[in-house]
């Protein structure tokens, strides 16, 4: 099964085996570990993935799925 998991302040971390990631054409980008990190924030130079510059530049997004519910720490 695979999970797309939104990170706080940060990127979509995918996990799973069977995800297959595309560009436009269709053609597979090369998956060097998994999970792998998604940008969010715009920033990155490696796009598609995260590189981390959205700490750098102070990305906010923290909107949780149920709206209120307490932070966990980050995994
Ligand atoms: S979310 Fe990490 S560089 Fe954009």
């Amino acid at each position: 099964m695979a999970t797309i998991k939104v990170r706080q302040n940060g990127p979509y971390l995918v996990d799973g085996d069977d995800v297959t990631l595309i560009d436009w054409n269709g053609n597979p980008y090369r998956i060097e570990k998994r999970p792998f990190a998604l940008c969010r924030c715009g920033g990155s130079t490696n796009k598609p993935f995260c590189d981390g510059t959205h700490s750098k530049v102070g990305f906010q997004a923290a909107e949780a799925a149920v709206p209120g519910s307490e932070d966990k720490p980050a995994s």
